[in-house]
């Protein structure tokens, strides 16, 4: 199987080169200026100034927006991995590429090409017809209105994959320096750049003592009755209006990351057999190795410990057909943390993109040594290779249910992982991960911190913990949601809040003690990352409304100063709000160990959103077009377009409904109330839970 898949890689990477040579348009002049004149004489030697682009890391975010933002003309018009690469290169490799592309013409020797270091140019003097040749162009003498003679032209090109590479030429659409008229005509020769923790619990099934169903599920079939307690694929299906999928299409297979967790077929075909219907019990996923990551167990190994099994039930119950992907990193040594190492998600995304295997930014070169695994790894049971670098193809769709207090990982490390994430993002890829499971904390114990928050000078700080990756704003964070227990499918759900240890197990009866452990869906503002754009107005929104959070002290992190807990706050009201969306996490029966329980947690949410997400992509690959990639900008009905650096249209369906607006619950923690769900955004349920039928119809029809 892997040898066909790096086969068909090797051909796909053919047509990308090919077609990247073609030229673009680099740059172009709207309006030609006043004072051109006649063209430029073909033997005239003019001074050419290639401006070298750095490795583009501030640009990032918006090359993606122009992918993403369903106002934008070049909405899913992905790029290749190869073309992102270059995009992102560092700054030698971007001298040497475009150094062998002047050479390639053999009108330029090597001598001719003069580097000026701290300028990040190329200089080269040519004769005017080269360097129309070299850049598809003409050249005109303009007449400035104090008499001085400059050159340039209205538009020139490059092969696109030089143009990522380049700044500007000189002279273009920049005209040359005030130039002596001699100079330009004289003739001749040319002269002489966390280890993350799973995001789920779980208990005994709650049942109701006898076959009493709730109130108003009178009119529901019976699959449909006991929804509030015990949510099964059949109970999701229905909430979020999911049909029977029907595809099995290679280029959908939907991915999920696991570490250390594994999976047990035993566990997940009991599931598939009692709660899917329609998908043959024995259904397995395809299991990827990454780094000596080992996977399935048997039932009643220790690393079975809920969270694989729980994203392969919902995974395949809700595409199958389709098929799943389990991408298992890190031999046992690592991922077990026996090595120490708090690294989170690196050696996978080395293993998906070659370039980050020593790609440098904010900077950091690689992965990070005694943060990281490193391979070969020599202790016993390592996995004793080279680390894997580009050996893997990232699915369209990728679930994450991992994570843990972004505050664990230093700020540049994150900064360089989230910009890969954001590279992705232009590929096309959607990332998924749960928001986490305690509120506005990380999860007891967190940080030295009986409840996982931060800022306390006893065992218990007042100062919300917020998550890693759900900060990173290319990541679309999934909260959890739940329906009450006299509730059905047809009431609207609820954050999800839950106090676990109190629930009667043995008659099913809502919580009744005081508060043991109390599980609600992670949610709040990142301390390390701005708030993106593609939020702001939603954001702003939430900010502005009269609800009990407004009383909490808050604090701004505005340069890269850290001021987490200055003046009493508990919270950036700067960051990044996360999460974006949601979807039930709540009472979700599974098997683990082949005994039957109930699960809790954002693990649940993550997985369903992202089925989601590859059903939508199958229904678009049905009528010939590519997969929706990162699905943020999209679903924030942002109406303001900020870029205005190329053509927009103006979007004509502003408020689709795509997502069920969840506004009951709260996530309370660190000793203080949370944050309130209300109408629009909040940082508790995010948008909301998928109406999948709107949600096809808003991605079927963007292009
Ligand atoms: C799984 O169940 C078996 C039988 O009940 C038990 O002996 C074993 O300890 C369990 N494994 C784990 C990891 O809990
Ligand atoms: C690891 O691989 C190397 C080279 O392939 C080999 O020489 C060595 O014996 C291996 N070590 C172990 C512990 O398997
Ligand atoms: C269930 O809902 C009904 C109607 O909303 C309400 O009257 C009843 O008190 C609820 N029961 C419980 C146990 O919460
Ligand atoms: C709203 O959420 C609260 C918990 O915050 C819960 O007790 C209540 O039943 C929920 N109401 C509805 C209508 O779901």
């Amino acid at each position: 199987m892997l040898w066909q898949q790096v086969l068909a890689n090797t051909a796909l990477l053919t047509v990308a080169l090919s077609l990247s040579t073609s030229p673009v348009v680099h740059e172009k002049r709207s309006v030609s200026l006043p004072g051109k004149r006649r063209r430029v004489h073909s033997d005239a030697i003019i001074p050419v100034r290639i401006g070298l682009r750095q490795n583009n890391l501030h640009t990032g975010y918006d090359r993606l927006m122009e992918v993403s933002h369903p106002g934008s003309m070049t909405y899913g018009k992905h790029l290749s991995k190869e073309e992102v690469h270059s995009l992102f290169a560092p700054a030698d490799e971007t001298i040497k590429i475009v150094k062998n592309w002047l050479l390639g013409f053999n009108l330029i020797q090597k001598r001719d090409i003069i580097h000026y270091e701290n300028k990040g140019w190329l200089a080269v003097d040519m004769p005017a017809k080269h360097a129309e040749t070299l850049f598809g162009t003409e050249y005109y003498e303009h007449e400035t209105n104090k008499g001085e003679l400059r050159i340039g032209c209205d538009q020139y090109h490059l092969p696109r994959h030089i143009s990522s590479h380049v700044d500007f030429v000189k002279p273009g659409v920049k005209l040359s320096a005030p130039l002596k008229k001699r100079e330009i005509e004289k003739r001749g020769s040319p002269r002489s750049s966390p280890g993350g923790i799973p995001h789920l619990s779980n208990t005994n099934p709650p049942h109701y003592r006898g076959l009493e169903p709730p109130f108003g599920a009178g009119g529901l079939p019976l699959a449909l009755q006991n929804c509030g307690v015990n949510i099964t694929p059949t109970c999701i299906k229905a909430l979020y209006g999911i049909p029977t999928a029907r595809y099995h299409q290679p280029e959908n297979s939907m991915g999920l990351f696991e570490t250390y967790d594994a999976f047990s077929q035993e566990d997940v075909s009991l599931f598939l057999g009692k709660f899917a219907g329609n998908v043959p019990s024995h259904t397995a996923p395809q299991v990827i190795s990454v780094d000596g990551g080992k996977a399935p167990v048997k039932p009643g190994n220790h690393r079975n410990g809920r969270e694989s099994d729980i994203d392969l039930d919902l995974a395949i119950s809700l595409i199958y057909p389709q098929s799943v992907m389990v991408y298992q990193v890190d031999d046992l040594p690592i991922a077990s943390g026996k090595e120490q190492t708090i690294g989170f998600i690196n050696t996978f995304l080395d293993s998906i993109d070659g370039s980050y295997c020593d790609y440098t930014a904010f900077g950091i070169t690689g992965d990070s040594p005694g943060v990281d695994g490193s391979y070969p790894d020599t202790h016993q049971g390592g996995f004793n290779s080279s680390r894997e670098c580009g050996t893997y193809e990232l699915t369209r769709v990728l679930s994450i249910s991992y994570g843990g207090p972004e505050i664990d990982l230093p700020k540049p490390y994150v900064e360089r992982q989230c910009n890969e994430i954001m590279k992705l993002g232009l590929q096309g890829h959607t990332i998924l991960s749960s928001s986490g499971d305690f509120g506005v904390a990380a999860f007891p114990g967190a940080d030295s911190d009986k409840k996982g928050c931060l800022g306390g000078v006893s065992s218990s700080g007042p100062v919300y913990n917020p998550d890693y990756p759900s900060g990173c704003p290319y990541i679309t964070s999934v909260g959890a949601t739940r329906l009450y227990p006299n509730q059905t499918i047809k009431d609207p759900e609820s954050a999800m809040q839950v106090d676990i240890a109190a629930w009667n197990r043995v008659t099913g009866d809502g919580p009744t003690g005081s508060p043991l452990r109390l599980f609600a869906t992670g949610g709040g503002f990142s301390n390390y990352f701005p708030r993106p754009d593609y939020q702001a107005q939603d954001v702003a929104n939430y900010l502005t409304k009269d609800l009990p959070f407004q009383s909490l002290p808050y604090y701004e992190i505005t340069a890269d100063t850290p001021r987490i807990g200055q003046n009493g706050g508990v919270y950036n009201r700067f960051g990044r709000g996360y999460p974006d969306v949601s979807a039930n996490g709540a009472f979700l029966l599974a098997f683990l160990n082949l005994t039957e329980r109930s699960f809790f947690g954002t693990s649940l949410a993550s997985p369903i959103f992202g089925s989601v997400i590859t059903l939508i992509n199958e229904e678009r690959s049905v009528i010939g077009k590519g997969p929706v990639g990162f699905i943020n900008p999209a679903l924030y009905k942002s109406k303001k377009f900020p870029w205005n650096t190329f053509e927009m249209v103006v979007l004509t369906r502003i408020d689709p409904s795509v997502l069920n607006d969840i506004t009951n619950g709260s996530n309370p923690n660190c000793g203080s109330q949370g944050f309130q769900a209300s109408k629009g955004w909040d940082p508790v349920t995010g948008l909301g839970t998928p109406n999948y039928p709107e949600m096809l119809t808003y991605f079927s029809n963007l292009p």
